[in-house]
């Protein structure tokens, strides 16, 4: 995939319409309140937002937010699946739970500049509040995914989308593995760039992947084999070392022969792990796995402790932490790095008493001189929950997006852009 693409410097944008793709799905309180639990993506979308008022672009951005279903229909069966009744009330208070009026007021609050909102997508309000958009002025659409052509990338809604505009700009790295109508669809009717966010995103990962600083140790953690398997399988093609971590280890751990007692097992997987390993070897790349394993007498923050040999885990036990030694084994491994890939946590990180490997891979990044690179989601929650998130070199805005570019999938919102 090519990932030199034109960005909003490479396009006139002064005194136009811009749609600008913003990955504004934030975490919200559980309670309801609409409260933004963290509002780093907002943040991390602020350089090309100011970038384009400063240009006196008329701005209408958009973004989804959750899962919300689109029509009563889609909501009926989603209910109905949990054993749940659907009424039209429940289903609109579903929606109004999703709306993205809680951003609009904290980016306003962060751009010190008043947001307009729109109440739907392409609708009515949408269409009035765009056509009367000044240059230097900025509006949200509703909540992209409001619209059930949205996720199925219908051209009526791109169309639609594209008629209020005229560049379209996507800076939603988080959902560009998404072939949505807002995300790629949109593109087959504006000149279509990226801004900063998804600019920063391409030159350092993709940078990480095509021509690496060597050597490149990639660090896989996390529960699932079957869910890394797509990184696994790249990154044996690019990384010089790679370290497994996390539940997935065990997998590993179990297929050569060892002994996981009540660890998570994937035990389908264990052919692949070993092809995994000889892969490795044909290819010459180091992989590490633990020597050792922290278990648990049960799967609680307080549960009875001990460490014990990799593959030797008693039976009622279950591994939820790699062990001293294999700590020591994979900060040695990071030493002398050039380019470190990170993605997945080593252990149970949520429980004190099991993050202390996590802790340590995050403490030996911090202190690498190498680039430091974290994939989205758990391994990003992590650092930041450390403290030692200003000292990587950069911290991916994407879960599954990352995953994706790791596993060196195309990615439709990064395709559907003009070449540089
Ligand atoms: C994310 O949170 O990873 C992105 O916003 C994509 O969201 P999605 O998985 O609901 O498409």
């Amino acid at each position: 995939m090519n990932y030199n693409k034109k960005t909003v410097r490479d396009v006139d944008v002064q005194g136009k319409k811009v749609l600008l793709r913003c990955d504004f799905n934030v975490p919200l309180a559980k309670d309801g309140s609409g409260v933004i639990t963290d509002d780093k993506r907002i943040r991390a979308a602020l350089p090309t937002i100011q970038y384009l008022l400063d240009q006196n672009a008329a701005v209408i951005a958009c973004s989804h937010l959750g899962k919300p279903a689109a029509t009563f229909e889609s909501y009926a069966k989603k209910q109905a699946e949990k054993g749940k009744e659907a009424t039209e009330e429940s289903w609109k208070k579903s929606l109004k739970a999703l709306s993205l009026a809680p951003v609009a007021k904290r980016l306003s609050e962060l751009l010190g500049r008043p947001v307009i909102m729109a109440q739907d997508v392409v609708g009515p309000d949408a269409q009035a509040k765009a056509a009367a958009l000044k240059p230097g002025e900025i509006l949200l659409l509703e909540n992209t995914r409001f619209e059930k052509g949205e996720t199925k990338n219908d051209p009526e809604l791109a169309k639609a989308m594209a008629s209020m505009a005229e560049v379209y700009v996507s800076d939603a790295f988080g959902a560009v593995h998404r072939a949505h109508a807002s995300t790629a669809g949109v593109a087959d009717y504006l000149p279509a760039v990226s801004g900063f966010l998804i600019q920063k995103e391409l030159e350092i990962i993709g940078g990480a992947l095509a021509n690496p600083k060597r050597p490149l140790v990639a660090i896989l953690g996390g529960s699932k084999v079957s869910s890394k398997i797509g990184v696994i399988n790249n990154l044996l093609e690019i990384a010089d070392t790679i370290i497994i971590g996390g539940g997935m280890a065990y997998t590993f751990s179990a297929a050569q022969g060892g002994k996981v007692g009540e660890s998570l097992l994937e035990a389908d997987w264990e052919s692949y792990a070993n092809e995994m390993v000889e892969k490795a070897a044909a290819k010459g790349v180091k992989l590490l796995l633990p020597v050792d394993a922290v278990c648990a007498d049960a799967f609680a923050p307080d549960a009875k402790s001990q460490v014990v040999k990799a593959g030797e885990i008693p039976d009622g036990w279950q591994g939820l932490d790699i062990g001293p030694e294999t700590v020591k084994l994979y900060c040695d491994a990071v030493q002398g790095a050039g380019t470190v890939i990170w993605n997945g946590p080593m252990g149970v990180f949520e429980f004190p008493a099991f993050a202390k490997g996590t802790e340590a891979v995050a403490e030996a990044l911090s202190k690498t001189s190498a680039i430091t690179i974290i994939g989205g989601g758990d391994s990003a929650a992590a650092v930041q929950q450390l403290g030692y998130a200003d000292k990587m070199t950069h911290i991916s805005t994407g879960g599954g997006a990352s995953l994706e570019f790791m596993e060196g999938k195309e990615l439709p919102g990064v395709a559907c852009l003009l070449d540089a």
